[in-house]
């Protein structure tokens, strides 16, 4: 069963949405509160310990029911069947999509193939916990004996952003271990992250799905260099281990069998977190937090799955999002998490959504006349409100914003959580009511200042209140915004587990790197061959 490949324009909902785009867009949230005091019950769900409340949203009950009605037409809940029956739904490259099978129980079963793929997924995990226990409590040792006290991530995009963020956010459940990434080709990434280690106590970690990347595989290469300056060739076996697909290549590296952590082709690179990808979340936060984010994104697909559509977060939210994007044509959105443990997630979910759905021809092979993938930006409140806020209040761009917050602080500073979630619930009321004129002036504003001073609010806004941070709360979000994205490609009908677009930059690349001392250069635009020259002299 292939998904569905409706074009989501030529659907009655989507018409009726056009329609009541052009009745309502200039309604005022303002009014629409004033109107209806039970507005904020009725677009809040509640589930598990998350409290998600959508009513700051250019909506009105019809609005809904014209989203929910374009997800049956473009039928959204045949489109999840597939995605969870292990159906080739990244069809450009012939594979399933079974990230959910990594957080699922041992249990159940997902089937690729027609084989259960739960058994292995367990082996891997069996191996994780061994390894993770080993290197925690200081049984496997560097090859002077001593414990293991550092641990370098090596990997780029999906093999590096959600490792980084996971860890960065869980750093109050994290041990004794310090983590350190290293992603860029840029030499002096690798080399500022080389300058705090010590050989003799640090585990090496190459993350590559194919172990092809030229920034992966030079960094590796890099470092494997710097290690062998103090330790000898069969001092690798201690201190390296792989996450791949490509087994080959990385016995080929110098890895030894037993220190490769399998993955497969039906894991995309930016949905790899929950597979032996996240060895590095493993070993900073202990496996059974690992485990636990595990469980909490399992949680979540369970909702997902299971829920109605119209109680259904990622589902609403994907849906509220194409309500922008394809009508209001909002061309971005913010995510703003009120922690700062959240200082990554932004980046994090850059890759996952403008990756997946930056795609500009449709499931039939045509191409597209209406607005795809949204860009996403952010970085934490308070943080933020003192550097971009000025243009979501005052700028000429709508700009939908996703509010992230915890009601209980880790360290339990209450008076710092007070002012922080003042901030969190005072931010989206002012996005929503803004400030009259007549408020302006009964401040005594001078009256040439006045326009200056008003703020026209109706800014959208989705709150999404937690009750704390933790590795299963973290999964649960994490999970959220992947069925987000899933939906809103299933809308788009477009194929979002693909990522051609990479290539062409990767491709010219290699070109260009080629041609670095060489003299009779050709084949390029003017600008190109002038830049080309310029650093030839430089170098
Ligand atoms: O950026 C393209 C991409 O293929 C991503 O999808 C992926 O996460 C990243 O490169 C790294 O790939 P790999 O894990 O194979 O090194």
């Amino acid at each position: 069963m292939a998904l569905p490949n409706i074009n989501p324009t030529t659907t009655e909902a989507w018409r009726k949405l056009q329609a009541h785009y052009n009745d309502t867009k200039n309604l005022h949230m303002k009014e629409l509160f004033a109107q209806d005091s039970d507005r904020a019950n009725k677009f809040t769900i509640k589930w598990d310990d998350f409290y998600v409340d959508f009513s700051k949203n250019r909506i009105t009950e019809e609005t809904i029911n014209h989203l929910l009605q374009l997800a049956d037409e473009v039928k959204l809940k045949e489109a999840i069947q597939c995605q969870f029956s292990g159906e080739k739904i990244n069809q450009t490259e012939g594979r399933a999509v079974l990230h959910t099978a990594l957080r699922a129980p041992k249990t159940s079963a997902f089937y690729v193939d027609g084989v259960n793929v739960i058994p292995e997924v367990y082996l891997v995990k069996q191996k994780i916990e061994r390894f993770t226990n080993d290197i925690v409590n200081g049984n496997r040792k560097g090859y002077t004996g001593k414990a293991f006290t550092d641990i370098v991530n090596i990997g780029i995009g999906g093999s590096d952003l959600g490792p980084a963020m996971v860890v960065e956010s869980l750093q109050y459940y994290k041990n004794h271990l310090t983590t350190h990434f290293v992603s860029n080709v840029d030499g002096d990434h690798v080399n500022e992250v080389i300058k705090k280690l010590n050989p003799e106590t640090t585990l090496f970690v190459v993350v590559s799905k194919t172990f092809t990347t030229q920034e992966t595989l030079s960094n590796a290469n890099t470092i494997k260099a710097w290690f062998l300056k103090s330790a000898s060739e069969a001092e690798i076996a201690k201190h390296f281990v792989a996450v791949s697909t490509n087994i080959e290549s990385v016995k080929h590296f110098g890895i030894a069998e037993d220190n490769i952590f399998p993955m497969w082709d039906w894991v995309g690179g930016r949905f790899s977190l929950w597979s032996a990808v996240g060895l590095t979340i493993s070993l900073a936060v202990g496996y059974n937090n690992f485990n636990a984010l595990l469980s909490g994104a399992n949680k979540m697909d369970e909702h997902f799955k299971n829920e109605d559509f119209k109680s259904n977060i990622p589902v609403i939210l994907a849906l509220i999002s194409v309500w922008y994007n394809n009508f209001f044509k909002a061309e971005s959105e913010a995510v703003i998490g009120y922690s700062q443990y959240l200082n990554q997630f932004a980046t994090y979910l850059q890759q996952g959504t403008m990756e997946s759905n930056g795609k500009s021809v449709d499931r039939n092979s045509n191409p597209i006349n209406y607005e795809t993938g949204t860009l996403i930006w952010g970085e934490p409140g308070t943080n933020s409100q003192h550097a971009f806020f000025q243009l979501i209040h005052q700028g000429t761009k709508l700009i939908p914003a996703d509010f992230i917050g915890f009601a209980k602080s880790l360290h339990g500073n209450q008076d710092h959580q007070d002012k922080l979630i003042s901030n969190f619930l005072a931010q989206t009321e002012a996005l929503l009511n803004g400030k009259t004129e007549d408020d302006v002036v009964s401040e005594g504003t001078k009256s040439e200042i006045i326009p200056f001073k008003i703020f026209k609010g109706n800014k959208p806004t989705n709150t999404i209140f937690i009750n704390k941070l933790s590795p299963e709360s973290l999964g649960k979000l994490i999970a959220m915004y992947e069925h987000k994205i899933f939906v809103q490609g299933i809308v788009w009908n477009i194929f979002s587990y693909d990522q051609f677009g990479v290539e062409l930059g990767k491709q010219l690349a290699s070109k260009i790197l080629k041609e670095f001392g060489e003299s009779n250069i050709s084949n390029h635009d003017s600008s190109t061959l002038n830049l080309l020259n310029y650093y030839n002299n430089l170098r």
